[in-house]
């Protein structure tokens, strides 16, 4: 009896042992267990497992490795994402059903003026922009132009999110768009009304002359010289508009050599002797011969012609114009001055832009098409220099351009 009690409490002491031990097990067990559920990364210990609980522990194991593979692929997707976004030069932003910014790229962050990431924050609080507003309410997917305060003129498109509310917003920058469009209407509009004069001149002499003002010995002549003047004046807009457009297009072949500015200057006056002689305008050159720029030899002639041109065409009779250049460090600037009327400080930047004329009432008189300058412009940035035109002293205009100098090692043109 006594025997059998000591055998059963045995049994009952081993048992407790045994329970107690396991406790403990699962307990560190459970406590690995939550450590993993926290940082996937980490494992519960099985080595000195056994039985059920190694069993337990593997199937532990076995969801932590999965859980930490779909981490890392999770973590992996939103790198691509974001560096894909951040490549794009279209603005992105995610957001969620609270308008709370899930991704937000570097172009956005660039249109919206920030530097932090943003992320969390609620989107119309930093953009305070009333289209916007309605776009990310708009039940459907929308679009429409807005204005981002101190940014670009924007194209903004809103899309539902698949499977969840939020929104993605992609933003584009319209602002050259715009001006680009305004900028050809315009110069359809100016080119259309430049064409309408001489052509409307050309028409109604041609019908005098049909009339039978072709025999009128006084008429006849005078009709003829204004079909003449006018027809030039076409072919001038043409040619004018024909460079513009090459260049614009970068098919104005240009080819930079050494040119001597002397001789160049010399074979662009020879172009405008006749005119300067019938309006009693001196020319005086003042250029050394040993100077050398980097240019085009036709283009530099070109630009010549236009600015010494407008020096006589603007100067009144009696008056003078002055070709000079001068070494400047690494360039060489050439001046073209003049006795005359000047430009106005309101006109004087924009005389370089398409179709502007300081002042319409000479023009008509001098018959330009106010694209000469534009593509003086065009030609001596095309060639690495820069223009500009200031007042001359007591009066007139100074047109100077600077133009790369020649290295002394090559040889003049
Ligand atoms: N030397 C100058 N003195 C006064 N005004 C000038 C002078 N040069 C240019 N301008 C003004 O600048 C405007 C633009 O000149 P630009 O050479 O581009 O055109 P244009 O002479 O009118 O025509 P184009 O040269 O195409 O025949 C002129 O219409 C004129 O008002
Ligand atoms: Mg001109």
């Amino acid at each position: 009896m006594t025997f059998a009690l000591i055998a059963i409490g045995l049994v009952i002491s081993t048992a407790l042992v045994t329970i107690g031990v396991m406790r403990h097990r699962i307990h560190r067990l459970a406590e690995a267990a939550h450590d993993v559920v926290r940082e996937p990364s980490r494992r519960v210990p099985i080595a000195s497992a056994a039985g059920e609980l190694r069993v337990l522990g593997e199937w532990i194991n076995a969801l932590a490795e999965d859980a930490d593979r779909s981490r890392n692929a999770l973590h992996h997707e939103r790198t691509l994402l974001a560096s894909v976004a951040d490549l794009l030069t279209h603005g992105v932003i995610a957001i969620d059903g609270e308008h709370r910014i899930e991704l937000l790229n570097d172009a956005a962050r660039r249109m919206l003026g920030v530097q932090s990431s943003l992320v969390g924050e609620p989107l119309l609080e930093f953009v305070r922009v009333p289209e916007l507003h309605a776009l990310v309410e708009h039940p459907e997917d929308a679009s429409a132009e807005v204005q981002l305060p101190n940014g670009p003129r924007t194209l903004v498109r809103a899309a539902r999110t698949w499977g969840r509310a939020g929104r993605v917003l992609l933003l584009e920058d319209v602002t050259n768009v715009r001006r680009l469009e305004t900028v050809r209407r315009d110069f359809i509009a100016n080119v259309s009304h430049e064409l309408r004069t001489p052509v409307a001149v050309i028409r109604a002499n041609a019908e005098t002359l049909i009339a039978g003002a072709k025999d009128d010995p006084q008429m006849a002549p005078r009709l003829m010289d204004g079909l003449h003047r006018n027809a030039e004046r076409l072919a001038r807009l043409i040619a004018d508009l024909l460079d513009l457009s090459r260049l614009d297009a970068g098919q104005y072949r240009l080819d930079v050599s050494n040119v001597a500015v002397k001789s160049v200057t010399e074979q662009s006056l020879s172009a405008i002797e006749t005119n300067a002689q019938k309006r009693n305008v001196t020319v005086n050159v003042s250029i050394p011969e040993t100077l050398v720029v980097r240019a085009d030899p036709k283009a530099l002639d070109q630009i010549l012609v236009n600015l010494i041109d407008n020096g006589v065409k603007y100067t009144p009779a009696d008056g003078h114009v002055w070709v000079a250049a001068r070494e400047l460090g690494d360039a060489v600037r050439i001046e073209v001055r003049d006795d005359g009327p000047g430009i106005a400080d309101k006109h004087r930047e924009r005389v370089f832009e398409r179709f502007y004329r300081a002042d319409s009432s000479r023009w008509r008189e001098a018959g330009g098409t106010g694209l000469g300058l534009s593509i003086v412009k065009h030609l001596v940035e095309s060639m690495g220099g820069q223009v500009g035109v200031e007042p001359n002293s007591p009066r007139g205009s100074i047109f100077w351009l600077r133009l790369p100098k020649a290295s002394t090692s090559t040889a003049a043109a």
